[in-house]
């Protein structure tokens, strides 16, 4: 049954989550990578911390380890000691940890696909979970047709009436939209559609889903959210880190596949789509289907996409290492880590819009937004001195950090002569709101528990963003030129800014 998504606009007693979940259990592959320790495992506690998981919720780890059930606990507790967002509480701990489990073993050990099959039998007898159990790969997608099979063999994989079984999948969904579908036709083959949860975690970010609100449940920005006044679109995602120890992941795949595909289109998805009919899970995820088919990569590739890799040098002080002097990548790697691309909306609304999208590592500062520049007014009653530092009107959603909207529009600069500058406006979460936000996976994790499906893109829309990027990819890998090097600390390449001042515009510097 698909309950329907307590919408946050609809009501307002859900400002807090006060949504449990019922009886469960998590079993998470891959307990050893970065993502558990970092994010999931401290996102579990948060969700126990605030009170949102069943009595009996049972967290169960699988991993080739020679781990006890005690052994991994302990590696959950030094987790959320380090990175949970709410203060440890011996009382809360203890709780989960009395649902704590470990399961050894390989993805091609037949036995210990038994033991996890026997382990969520008895977590049901010991603790009430129903058998309910989201299954979360947080491995790598060659694993998914072993592991996927393995469920399947041993009946975990099958809901009934009573008892549900979800997996949940994490990026990269593909390399391109071949592989794509493949890896979807694998994950279908054994869950259907509706038991398949694929993470992107940008859409648990409360600003993110701010987005929905700012359009929707305004009177004053709609009429003016299209091609009759918006001059063209930003969405930055710039990070200040370099990619040190992550060449296993990183190398050959880059910016554009890495966040591109999935971050940066789900936000173009939110920013440029129609207003669902109602927050039902697939009201909304059919608008972004519909304006994800709507997007193409606007050509020629050499004038409205830009590619780079950052240099070694100096940055905050301390001095970095380039890319290809970091640990696992090959000395001529070609990977890119700043990718900016030209998007077009091809409908009624956005006809003519340009939509640049770019992110890049090693970045200024660490800052995520999207930025409506709006056309400058059609005339302008003053002196043209009077209106030199006039810049255009932009609405800005400040994804993080720092999260909020700033409006920004002229104003008359005190004195005597009417003389005209850009001013801005905040709304600052910080400011406006006492709670502070959950976590991006908090909010996802409990979503798989309460199968409330409407964060969390269908295959269509990942084959789609897919289409949209690949003919990009494929000319970047045509060229054979290797990618711009950009000094640690910068915006990016020169042919990133070159990309926009060809048409009169520039990139914003957050
Ligand atoms: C991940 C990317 O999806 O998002 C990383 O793989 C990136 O490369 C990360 O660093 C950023 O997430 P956030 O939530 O810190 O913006």
């Amino acid at each position: 049954m698909t309950r329907r998504w307590n919408n946050p606009l609809r009501d307002p007693r859900d400002k807090r989550l006060p949504r449990i979940a019922g009886p469960s259990s998590l079993v998470i592959f891959g307990v050893t990578g970065d993502l558990s320790r970092k994010k999931l495992m401290p996102a579990i506690y948060d969700l126990a911390h605030r009170g949102l998981l069943p009595a009996g919720f049972s967290l169960i780890g699988f991993a080739r380890r020679e781990w006890e059930h005690q052994d991994f606990g302990e590696q959950v507790h030094d987790a959320v000691a380090e990175h949970a967002r709410t203060p440890f509480r011996e009382a809360v701990w203890n709780r989960l940890s009395e649902g704590i489990r470990f399961v050894q073993g390989s993805f091609d050990d037949d036995d210990a696909f038994d033991r996890l099959a026997q382990t969520v039998k008895d977590l049901d007898a010991e603790r009430g979970t129903g058998g309910n159990t989201a299954f979360y790969l947080s491995i790598p997608p060659w694993a998914f047709p072993v592991v996927t099979k393995q469920l399947a063999r041993c009946g975990l994989a099958e809901s009934t009436d009573d008892v549900w079984r979800r997996v949940v999948i994490e990026k990269p969904f593909g390399h391109d939209l071949a592989s794509a579908k493949e890896l979807n036709a694998i994950v279908n083959d054994v869950f259907p559609e509706e038991s398949v949860f694929r993470i992107d975690h940008y859409l648990g970010k409360e600003t993110v889903q701010n987005i929905l609100a700012l359009r929707f449940a305004n009177q004053m920005f709609e009429p003016i959210w299209n091609a009759n006044y918006v001059d063209h679109v930003q969405i930055t995602m710039a990070e200040d880190i370099g990619l040190g120890g992550r060449a296993g992941y990183y190398e050959g795949i880059g910016a554009a596949r890495d966040v591109i595909q999935n971050h940066l289109l789900q936000l173009l998805a939110f920013t440029a789509m129609e207003e669902p009919v109602s927050f039902e899970p697939n009201a909304l995820r059919a608008e972004k289907v519909k304006v994800l088919g709507a997007t193409k990569p606007v050509r020629p590739f050499d004038e409205t996409t830009a590619r780079g890799q950052y240099a070694g040098g100096w940055q905050g002080g301390k001095k970095v290492p380039g890319l290809l002097q970091e640990a696992g990548f090959p000395k001529d790697s070609t990977t890119e880590t700043y990718a900016a691309v030209t998007l077009e909306v091809q409908n009624r609304r956005w006809a003519g819009v340009p939509f640049y999208l770019r992110s890049g590592k090693r970045l200024g500062r660490r800052v995520t937004e999207v930025a409506v520049v709006f056309k400058r007014a059609p005339h302008l009653p003053f002196d043209s001195t009077s209106t030199e530092e006039l810049g255009q009107n932009a609405l800005v959603i400040r994804v993080q950090p720092d999260e909020g909207v700033t409006m920004r529009f002229g104003s008359k600069v005190p004195g005597t002569t009417m003389e005209v500058r850009d001013v801005t406006m905040d709304f600052g979460y910080g400011h406006a709101f006492t709670e502070s936000s959950p976590e991006a996976y908090e909010r996802l994790i409990l979503d798989v528990l309460l199968g409330e499906p409407s964060l969390f893109p269908v295959n269509e829309e990942v084959e789609l963003s897919w289409r949209i990027l690949d003919p990009v990819l494929e000319h970047w890998a045509k060229s054979g030129s290797a990618p711009e090097q950009y000094p640690p600390g910068s915006w990016g390449p020169g042919s990133a800014d070159e990309m926009l001042t060809r048409s009169g515009r520039h990139w914003r510097r957050p």
